[in-house]
């Protein structure tokens, strides 16, 4: 049976409130509920072509091996089982128009333009929720990375994970005034995947528990400071949540500690940039790059 081919483009996202941990790994299902905004700008553009005999996936100019490939083909092959149909064999190219060194979380986007091509190859209809639900799969945060603006990944509380996936809760028109700029300050592969990093914190860290009640209850004020467009509300949010983060990651056994001098470098001088009256602020994934926010009046002086 020849297949059908279909293209889609998804953005990156950064999490605000972080999803830091899974209470079903087969399910991705997370232990809190996260909130993400979209970086427009950047995006994965992915064609998807089914029923190709043999299979081939290719991410940004390179042919994938290992985990990597079959992660994007287990994800093909739950949107064929949806299908009715089987897969075949299928043909994955994948871009971005960013360096993957940057560390904006490329695999947010890649899996969410997956969803999104694999679905439309398949002859599925569209559906944001069930693109969400199924991009979780690829990688948990590309579920945040289905629409664009401000989502919110609520964690749910089904055993089967029908209630886990993300919604807009503003579209970028909302805010925008709102700049994020990516600080690189090294651009090395980090020594211990979110994967891994977030399962050890989970079984080893102490603190882990309050990481969870405290992440839950930011996510209505993150969206409150966002509806209110406070940057400094949600600039200061951000970072909290960030510090909490990798504080739990801090306290896993042996620790995880993602952080570099330079990283800390920034942290400060963003505080001394804060005192002259700049607002600008950071947040921090798995990793030594921090994200900053401001406002597009405070781009040129941040
Ligand atoms: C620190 O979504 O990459 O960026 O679900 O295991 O693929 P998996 O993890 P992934 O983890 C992202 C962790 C984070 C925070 C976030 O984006 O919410």
């Amino acid at each position: 049976m020849r297949g059908q081919k279909a293209t889609a483009r998804a953005h990156p996202n950064i999490a605000l409130v972080k999803y830091w941990g899974k209470r079903d790994a087969a399910l991705v299902l997370p232990h809190q509920s996260s909130f993400s905004v979209t970086l427009k700008p950047l995006h994965v553009t992915t064609t998807v072509e089914l029923g190709t005999g043999t299979s081939q996936v290719e991410l940004n100019g390179r042919e994938a091996l290992g985990q990597q490939r079959e992660r994007v083909l287990a994800l093909l092959e739950r949107i064929a089982q949806e299908a009715g149909r089987p897969l075949g064999g299928a043909h994955v190219a994948s871009a971005g128009n960013f360096p993957v060194a940057a560390g904006l979380a490329s695999s947010a986007a890649g899996f969410a333009a997956l969803a999104k091509a694999g679905r439309a190859a398949a002859g599925l209809g569209e559906d944001v929720a069930q693109t969400s639900r199924l991009a979780r799969f690829g990688s948990g945060s590309a579920c945040r990375s289905i629409q664009g603006g401000f989502c919110t990944w609520r964690r749910g509380v089904r055993p089967d994970g029908e209630d886990s996936f993300a919604t807009q809760d503003f579209s970028e028109a909302h805010w925008p005034e709102l700049r994020l700029l990516a600080c690189v300050v090294s651009a090395a592969e980090k020594d211990v995947p979110s994967r891994e990093g977030m399962q050890a914190t989970v079984e080893t860290s102490p603190y882990y528990p309050a990481w969870v009640e405290e992440a839950e209850a930011e996510v209505p004020r993150a969206r409150e400071a966002v509806r209110r467009r406070d940057v400094t509300a949600l600039g200061m949010l951000a970072e909290r949540n960030a510090w909490r983060m990798h504080a739990t990651a801090l306290g896993a056994d042996p620790p995880l500690c993602y952080l570099r001098p330079e990283t800390l470098a920034v942290v400060l001088a963003l505080q001394a940039a804060r005192a002259e009256g700049c607002p600008v602020f950071f947040t921090l994934d798995a990793g030594p790059n921090p994200v900053l926010l401001t406002t597009v009046d405070h781009v040129s002086a941040v």
